[in-house]
């Protein structure tokens, strides 16, 4: 489903008005446009509704000082101003619009407007006296002529005080509007995730407790002599992001690896294997030998070797002509072998295209996977050693999820999950068969 802000990152600045408890939902009708959103609360904000509410909602930290910091050391507000497409304050309140108009950034929310070049969208909500006065509109003309921000301007009717008036925020669905309108055409201003505010992880239980999960991770090298080898880009994140995820659900981890950059997770089994040979001796082992419950293959298998690697090292004056024979295919056989166990793992292979994915369902079927996480290594921000990944999971039940470009722990979760689903089918249809 595309809505009118797919891959934007909106900040939402909440004050402390009796119609603070309206931005949750509009936190979603966010959301539900396709947005991500991060939010910040001005003190007296979080008094009417709680940050965890938000955090929640956003999954991501929601920013209620000035001073805090984020997990990674990163100052809050700066980020949320750096990165927002469009900031939108709702409600605002006659004392926010004074702190506003005057640049006292006592609060993350006036802080955030203050630091951004993003549009920024106000709705105020106050009671109706307030609304009136000439010191609200004063300082909402200079919000408007000054600043260039869109306001927003309150509804007529029943307000908290009992009376009516002008003062209601505005309905959602006009906020939302006023957001896009604001945005335009402009470019998304952080594509990349990793700029963006972090995410808090949706917690996810302990739902890969008492199962072996194999993984494989890195890069094959198939020997020329004693010091070359054919090789590849691989540096390992994928499949060690998945194999951590693992752990953290719970689940018991074999880790067999290639050619890696990365740290390996201690609380895995970790076993060493350069080539392809190797690797596929180390995964029947692991998979077959020790029945796992689960096989993702997000090694990069090298698919050729030299027909015979030389005993001692070539000297450039012999010249180089190789020839080269394919590698076993992995995935395939290994994945032909446990079919014939019972219960059979769930078999999880990647594909790395450059340019379409349309030969993926292929691969899928010819792999015998039940699931295949594809992927263009050629778009920036996915395959080799970026932090992100922006992939399509194809099931064999003919499902595709197209996943937006994630933090590659976050492509493991969401992997995850679908292994944790696959095994909890096949434990159903145990007990019922
Ligand atoms: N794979 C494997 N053994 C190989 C080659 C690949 O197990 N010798 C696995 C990879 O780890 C991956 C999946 O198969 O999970 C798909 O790899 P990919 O390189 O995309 O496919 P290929 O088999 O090389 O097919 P093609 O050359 O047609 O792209």
């Amino acid at each position: 489903m595309s809505g009118r802000l797919d891959g934007r990152l909106i900040g939402l600045g909440v004050c402390g008005s009796i119609a603070a408890y309206k931005a949750v939902e509009l936190l979603r009708l966010l959301r539900a446009e396709g947005a991500d959103v991060v939010v910040m609360l001005t003190p007296s904000a979080a008094t009417f509704v709680g940050p965890l509410t938000f955090a929640a909602l956003s999954r991501h930290p929601v920013e209620t000082d000035v001073l805090g910091l984020l997990p990674d050391e990163r100052i809050g507000h700066i980020v949320v101003a750096d990165t927002a497409d469009a900031i939108v304050v709702a409600p605002a309140t006659a004392r926010w619009l004074g702190a506003m108009a005057n640049g006292i950034s006592s609060d993350a929310v006036t802080a955030a407007c203050l630091a951004t070049s993003a549009p920024v969208v106000v709705a105020p909500a106050m009671d109706g006296d307030m609304w009136t006065h000439p010191a609200t509109r004063d300082n909402v003309g200079r919000l408007r002529d000054d600043f260039g921000y869109a306001i927003v301007e309150p509804a007529s009717g029943e307000l908290a005080s009992g009376q009516s008036g002008v003062g209601r925020l505005a309905e959602l669905p006009e906020i939302v509007d006023a957001v896009v309108a604001a945005i335009g055409d402009r470019p998304v201003r952080a594509p990349d995730p990793a700029a963006r505010p972090p995410v808090v992880a949706a917690p996810r239980g302990p739902d890969l407790e008492r199962r072996h999960v194999v993984v494989s991770a890195g890069g094959t090298a198939e020997a020329i002599d004693p010091v070359r080898f054919i090789g590849n880009r691989s540096t390992g994140k994928m499949g060690v992001a998945i194999a951590e995820a693992a752990l953290a659900r719970g689940a018991r981890v074999t880790l067999v690896v290639g050619r890696v950059e990365v740290p390996l997770p201690g609380a895995a089994a970790v076993v060493h294997a350069e080539s392809t040979a190797q690797m596929r001796d180390a995964i029947e082992d692991a998979v077959i030998g020790q029945h796992a419950d689960a096989l993702v293959m997000a090694a990069a298998v090298a698919d050729f070797r030299p027909a015979t690697a030389a005993a001692t090292k070539l000297t450039r004056g012999e010249g180089l002509r190789l020839e080269l024979e394919p590698t076993e295919d992995i995935l395939a056989e290994v994945g032909a072998r446990a079919r014939d166990l019972d219960p059979r793992p769930v078999i999880v292979g990647f594909a790395a295209e450059t340019g379409s994915l349309d030969r993926a369902p292929d691969k899928l079927r010819r792999k015998g996977a039940d699931l295949l996480v594809a992927n263009d290594v050629g778009e920036e921000g996915s395959g080799f050693g970026t932090d992100t990944n922006r992939v399509v999971i194809l099931g064999a039940d003919g499902s595709r999820d197209d996943l937006p470009l994630l933090a590659k722990r976050e492509v493991a979760d969401r992997l995850l999950d679908r292994v944790a689903a696959l095994l909890d089918r096949r434990e159903a249809r145990e007990h019922t068969g």
